[in-house]
C-alpha cells in the first residue's frame, strides 16, 4: 500500500453546461450499469497495474462538501495534486520569505485521505512574483535563487511529496519541478522549452542559459533525496519538435549526471484532439529510462456540449487511459480536477468547457465510463 501525503488544487470556475440533462442521461442509461459496478478510478487503476488514478484539487473548492466527499473517497482518487498552492507566487511571495499554508492543507488532506501527494511546481515561468519576473539578476543570483526555492520547497515536504511502495522503501512520485518546453506553461518542474523545441525566454533561461535546469533539479534532490524529479510539460504528447527536445534535454541531463526522474505529459486536449501518436511518444520516453505519467488530463470542448462530443470525450479519456496502460513506464494518471464546476478550462480558454469527467453537478459524465473502460480493456 502506497503511503503518502499529498496537496491539491484546482481552478477556474465553468461556465456555461447549465446542468446538463445529457451528461446525466449518458451516465445512468447509455452505459446501463458500468459506473455502479466500478468502485472508484483509482481502484480500477491499481487493478489494471498503475500506482493511482489522481486529481488535481485547489484550495478554495475545499469548503464544498459535495465536491470534497467525491475528492476524498480514495477509491475514486488515490493521488492529489495541488493546482496552485505550491506555486512560486504562493510558496515565496517576496524574496526569502515562504509560505507554506495553502499547500499543506493539500498535504494534510491527502494525507489524511491515504492519497499520494504530486507536487506543483518548482521552477515555471507563469504564476512567478514580481519580484522574480522583473527582477534585475545576475548570473549567480537568479541560480541562487532558483536554488534556494526549490531546495526549500522540496526541503518542506520531503519524505511527503512522494509515494512509497510495498516493494522497497524507495520513495516513488514526483517532486515540483516543471520544466516548461513551451513558451506559455507550467508543468511540474520548469518549463523549458518552446513548442518548436527551443528553449523558452523566460527569466531563467535569459539569465542563466539552460544553467537553471540542472541547478533546479539538484537543489531538489539534496533536498529530498527520495523525491521523484519530474519535466511537465504540454504539448510534448505527440510526436514533433518539442517532444524531441525535451527526449535531448533528458539525455544531456542524463549524460550529465543530473538527477531527473520522470517526464510529465500535462494532457490539456481538445475532444477528438488526442495525438496519434501518444503510444508511440510514450515509448520513446521509456526508452530513456524513465518513467512518466499523465499529470494534468482534460479534454474539452466547444461550448455549448451535445451528445456528440460528449461521446467523442469519453473515446478521448479512454484513449489516454489505454495509452499510459500500453506502456509500463507510466505510473499512472492524473485529471486536471475531476469536476467542470472548478475546471479552469471556461477561465483559460473562452468559449471551451465541459472537459472533466463530472459535471457541474458533479453527475458523472460518459467520460467517466470512458476511463474505466480503459483500464478494464487489459
Ligand atoms: C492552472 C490552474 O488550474 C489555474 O487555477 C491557474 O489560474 C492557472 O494554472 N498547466 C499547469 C497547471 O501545469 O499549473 C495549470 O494550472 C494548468 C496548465
Amino acid at each position: 500500500m502506497p503511503t503518502i501525503t499529498s496537496l491539491f488544487v484546482l481552478a477556474a470556475l465553468g461556465a456555461a453546461v447549465a446542468a446538463s440533462p445529457l451528461a446525466s442521461a449518458s451516465s445512468s442509461s447509455a452505459f446501463p450499469g458500468s459506473t455502479a459496478k466500478v468502485p472508484g478510478l483509482n481502484a480500477v487503476a491499481k487493478a489494471a497495474g498503475k500506482l493511482y488514478f489522481g486529481t488535481a484539487t485547489d484550495n478554495p473548492e475545499l469548503n464544498d462538501t459535495a465536491y470534497t466527499t467525491i475528492l476524498d473517497n480514495n477509491r475514486q482518487f488515490g493521488q492529489i495534486t495541488p493546482a496552485n498552492s505550491m506555486k512560486w507566487d504562493a510558496t515565496e511571495p517576496s524574496p526569502g520569505n515562504f509560505t507554506f499554508e495553502g499547500g499543506d492543507v493539500i498535504r494534510d488532506l491527502a494525507k489524511g485521505n491515504g492519497q499520494i501527494l504530486r507536487g506543483h511546481n518548482c521552477v515555471w515561468y507563469s504564476q512567478l512574483p514580481d519580484w522574480v519576473a522583473f527582477g534585475n539578476f545576475t548570473f549567480d543570483e537568479l541560480i541562487a535563487i532558483v536554488e534556494n526555492h526549490c531546495g526549500t520547497l522540496v526541503g518542506h515536504y520531503r519524505g511527503q511529496i512522494s509515494l512509497s511502495t510495498t516493494c522497497s522503501n524507495r520513495l516513488v512520485l514526483t517532486t515540483p519541478i516543471v520544466f516548461t518546453f513551451a513558451r506559455q506553461m507550467p508543468g511540474m518542474l520548469l518549463m523549458a522549452l518552446n513548442d518548436d523545441g527551443t528553449f523558452r525566454e523566460d527569466i531563467f533561461f535569459n539569465v542563466t542559459g539552460t544553467a537553471y535546469i540542472p541547478a533546479a533539479l539538484r537543489a531538489a534532490r539534496e533536498a529530498d533525496p527520495h523525491a521523484k524529479l519530474y519535466i511537465n510539460d504540454y504539448n510534448i504528447e505527440g510526436t514533433g519538435n518539442k517532444s524531441t527536445a525535451l527526449q535531448n534535454l533528458i539525455k544531456e541531463l542524463k549524460k550529465d549526471g543530473v538527477p531527473i526522474d520522470g517526464v510529465g505529459f500535462q494532457c490539456h486536449f481538445e475532444v477528438g484532439g488526442v495525438p496519434s501518436t501518444l503510444v508511440e511518444n510514450f515509448r520513446a520516453f521509456e526508452a530513456l529510462g524513465v518513467e512518466f505519467a499523465v499529470t494534468e488530463l482534460d479534454v474539452r470542448m466547444t461550448l455549448p456540449e451535445t451528445d456528440e462530443l460528449l461521446e467523442q470525450q469519453k473515446e478521448d479519456y479512454q484513449t489516454v487511459v489505454e495509452a499510459c496502460l500500453a506502456v509500463p513506464a507510466c505510473v499512472g494518471v492524473t485529471i486536471w480536477d475531476f469536476t467542470d464546476k472548478y475546471s479552469w478550462v471556461p477561465g483559460a480558454f473562452p468559449g471551451w468547457g465541459a472537459a472533466c469527467p463530472w459535471d457541474e453537478n458533479l453527475v458523472k459524465k460518459p467520460a467517466y465510463d470512458g476511463i474505466v473502460i480503459g483500464f478494464e480493456d487489459h
